[in-house]
């Protein structure tokens, strides 16, 4: 905290008015299912994206990251699609995404400090997004961080800065973590109705035996959400919709599966369809069985869902696949890829006295592979975005 304050002063050479921080996130299950209208299942992480902000009064943006370095200035009328580019984008994009939602919202100093890994899958930039909205809402008087409803609208602005300005077509659900997940519980979201649950998340209780965790790797193999690969998910996704004559793939019921699959054109088209159905009948099998302590189904579905993403949805990639193997030769009682795939993170259902063996597993897995070492972490449920000074 304090160093984001002490940059800010010295770039800005004033105080802030404030600090915000908003949490990464990992999604327990229900992946790829956010822009079918379906289910998800992400926990906030502990890490955390900070931003110290005052208000101007002109519209200019200026902002810092201690990441990279780095001033962008950017004046408010130059923001729009790919405008700016790189990391600004999601800061910028937010206020362009509040000022089109009607609300009058003026320029920021803004300094950003991320505990977040980039490029991990695990949500940096939604973090981001949600902590710069949450600054601007504060001192702009917006009131969009009051209660779950508004913070709802918040996450749609934020959703709307990633899709309309940084040009990355996901779905809502890491903003929603970030706005609306609760500690020590998992955010049960449906992105249709937009209904939440907070699902007790504790790993470690008295009929879990000697207890779990959740073991994160990211196993640091690149990760774009741009690059066109998820983009194409989600235009096959609705084109298999489109094929079926229903709205998303959330209304084709899972025990008219098979009949559904026949009536697609191709094989492609089912294999993708297959997991999105299947998966978000997963998230409610998972919900039931955290409900009902019964972290080896928990595991299982982890399992099932991994080979979904991997075999039919085609978003794993050799060194998602590898850590997973290995966290499961190590012990786990399940393991999958979390997030958009295609590199990025995995996460594992490990014994909490067995996770120096998981992560040595890991780490000479990728060693065996002579790929870059990758980093894995102990991980509970955090709180959403809020104020911190
Ligand atoms: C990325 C996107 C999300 C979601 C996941 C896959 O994290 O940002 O909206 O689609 O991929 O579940």
């Amino acid at each position: 905290m304090s160093r984001v304050v002490d940059t800010h002063r010295h770039v800005f050479g004033a105080d802030p008015a404030g600090v915000w921080s908003a949490p990464g996130r990992v999604n327990l299950i229900g992946e790829h299912t956010d822009y079918n209208d379906g289910l998800v299942l992400p926990i906030a992480l502990p890490h955390r994206t900070s931003a110290a902000c005052s208000p101007r009064d002109d519209d200019l943006l200026r902002v810092w990251s201690v990441q990279t370095d780095e001033l962008v200035e950017v004046p408010a009328d130059a923001v729009g699609p790919g405008s700016p580019a790189g990391w600004a984008a999601y800061v910028a994009g937010v206020l362009w995404a509040l000022r089109e939602a009607g609300h009058a919202v003026g320029g920021l100093d803004v300094t950003v400090d991320s505990e977040v890994p980039v490029g991990a899958g695990l949500s940096s930039s939604a973090a981001l997004e949600c902590a710069v909205g949450a600054a601007a809402s504060d001192l702009f008087g917006l009131g969009l961080l009051a209660d779950d409803e508004a913070r709802a609208r918040l996450a749609a602005a934020c959703v709307r800065a990633e899709n309309e300005v940084a040009m990355a077509m996901t779905g809502g659900m890491d903003q929603s973590a970030a706005l609306l997940c609760r500690p020590d519980h998992a955010l049960l979201l449906d992105c249709r109705s937009g209904d939440t649950e907070h699902v007790p998340f504790d790993l470690s209780g008295p009929a879990s035996g000697a207890g779990y965790v959740l073991l994160v790797t990211d196993t640091r193999a690149a990760h774009a959400l741009n690059d066109g690969q998820y983009a194409e998910r989600r235009a096959a996704a609705e084109q298999a919709a489109s094929e079926l004559g229903v709205p998303s793939l959330r209304d084709v019921d899972p025990a008219a599966l098979d009949d559904a699959l026949a009536r697609l054109s191709d094989d492609v088209l089912r294999r993708r369809a297959r997991h999105v159905v299947t998966e978000i009948d997963r998230v409610r099998s998972a919900v039931a069985a955290l409900r009902a302590d019964d972290l080896p189904e928990v595991g299982r579905l982890f399992d099932a869902s991994h080979a979904s993403l991997r075999d039919d949805y085609e978003v794993s990639c050799a060194e998602l696949d590898v850590s997973v193997e290995a966290a499961r030769t190590a012990g786990a009682l399940g393991a999958r890829m979390t997030g958009g795939g295609f590199g990025g993170s995995s996460i594992a259902l490990v014994p909490a006295d067995g996770v120096e063996e998981a992560r040595r597993g890991i780490r000479e897995a990728f060693a065996q592979r002579s790929w870059t070492e990758p980093r894995s972490f102990v991980v509970t449920a955090g709180g959403s975005a809020h104020r911190d000074s």
